[in-house]
């Protein structure tokens, strides 16, 4: 690819800060998207062999259902924290996320159906399954097939995007020109150790659950047992399948002996050791964490050095300083994301753990929490709608 089709394809504006900002929010916010989006792989596909499991055994018709609505839970929050990497990526790396869309364009709208149809049908699940123990089988598994399908599409955007080589043969193979927007890749190795790890990131979320719910009078002390003992052997045989492909996919790329793969796998032979031990999963999650951000970076590692390569660094990018457009950022994904976050969590965490009915508005932190949370949200929202409208009235009176 010559490089300066690729510099050409960069946006002419430049961007507003520099590039390693943008590149460490990519890291940051792609590690948050893959947690939910491994989150919801593993509860639907666990919470679909518990359907089969529910009426005779009583610790799977307790946990079904609460499988169920994880999964429910974490696709909502997989699509909102999928739209931040999105941005980022799309700062410094544009010439690929927007060739891209253009090659896969028919997949792209495909995409967004599959993803509105595979969720309205994962609610027909989840109610199915509330009117009856086992029920929603049949549409539960359709559901899920079209998610692990909408993961398959993202891997083929990500796959097209980072082969600069290959476009022209794309658009153009034997120098016809072909605008249909079906390209399609895929890097089975990469995908199978992406998708793999929805399987360690169940079992850890169940030794928490066990864990969580192990203060509780309501739930018997046989039902935590077994729940901490299934996440166990869930994680360990999931972190020992996810190592292998990782491994034979750093293997297949030549990174094998690079130190943050190096770190990676210490990381990973770390977690496993929790896992298995399992003495306090609070402390393993925060490990998860760490290897999770240290995968996302090996994603935009391997597709840093594949740019600069050829000859576009995002280091290079223009930068045309844009100060108050940042502090805005920064003050609203900070101030009002940091507090907002707090008060569901806080509430999340209280309701949990409380037997019956919990009041929120009895309870001085949830309270005051909230209370802040809607006087910064308030605030924000006269900041932005004035802000923007002050601009614009300047611009065209
Ligand atoms: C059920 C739905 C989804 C699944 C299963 C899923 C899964 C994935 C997977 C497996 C990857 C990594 C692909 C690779 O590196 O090979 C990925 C990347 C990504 N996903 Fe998702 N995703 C879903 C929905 C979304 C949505 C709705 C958005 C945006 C709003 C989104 C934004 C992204 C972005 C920006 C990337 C990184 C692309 C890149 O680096 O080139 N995803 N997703």
């Amino acid at each position: 690819m010559d490089t300066s089709v690729l510099l050409t394809l960069r946006d002419p504006a430049g961007i507003p800060f520099y590039p390693v900002v943008f590149q460490a929010l990519y890291i940051l916010t792609w590690a948050l998207h893959a947690a939910f989006v491994l989150l919801a792989l593993g509860a639907m596909g666990l919470s679909l062999y518990g359907t089969f499991k529910q009426k005779e055994d009583p610790h799977w018709k307790i946990m079904t259902p609460h499988l169920i609505q994880t999964g429910k839970l974490s696709v909502s929050l997989l699509i909102v924290l999928g739209v931040a990497p999105l941005l980022f990526t799309q700062v410094i790396y544009d010439p690929n996320w927007y060739t891209t869309n253009a090659l896969s364009g028919m997949w792209v709208f495909i995409f967004i159906y599959l993803l509105i149809a595979a969720y309205m049908l994962y609610y027909w699940y989840y109610y199915a399954n509330k009117a009856k123990d086992g029920g929603g089988k049949m549409i539960g598994t359709i559901s899920f097939a079209l998610f692990v399908f909408a993961g398959v599409l993202m891997h083929n955007f990500a796959v097209t995007s980072i082969m600069p080589n290959e476009w022209m043969n794309m658009y153009a193979p034997n120098g016809v020109v072909d605008n249909s927007g079906w390209t399609f890749n895929v890097e089975f190795i990469r995908l199978i150790f992406l998708v793999s790890l929805a399987v360690p990131v169940v079992g850890i979320f169940l030794q928490n659950y066990s864990r969580f719910l192990s203060t509780r009078e309501d739930f018997s002390k046989e039902f935590i047992a077994y729940t901490a003992s299934l996440g166990t052997k869930l994680g360990m045989v999931g972190l020992i399948i996810s190592a292998v492909a990782f491994v034979a996919w750093m293997m297949q790329i030549g990174y094998l002996m690079h130190p943050v793969i190096i770190a990676t796998i210490v990381g990973v032979l770390i977690l496993l050791f929790l896992v298995a031990t399992n003495r306090n999963s609070y402390i393993t999650t925060g490990v998860l964490v760490v290897v999770a951000l240290l995968i996302s970076g090996v994603r935009e590692l391997t597709r840093y050095d594949l740019m600069a390569n050829l000859g576009y660094n995002i280091y290079d990018y223009p930068v045309n300083l844009e100060i108050p457009t940042i502090v805005m950022f920064l003050l609203t994904f900070l101030i009002m994301g940091g507090v907002g976050i707090a008060f569901l969590l806080t509430l999340a965490w209280k309701v949990g753990k409380s037997e019956g009915v919990f009041d929120g508005s009895k309870d001085a932190a949830v309270t005051r929490l909230g209370t802040y949370t809607l006087a910064i949200m308030s605030l924000w929202m006269v900041t932005f709608f004035g802000w923007g409208m002050s601009i614009l009235f300047k611009n065209i009176l």
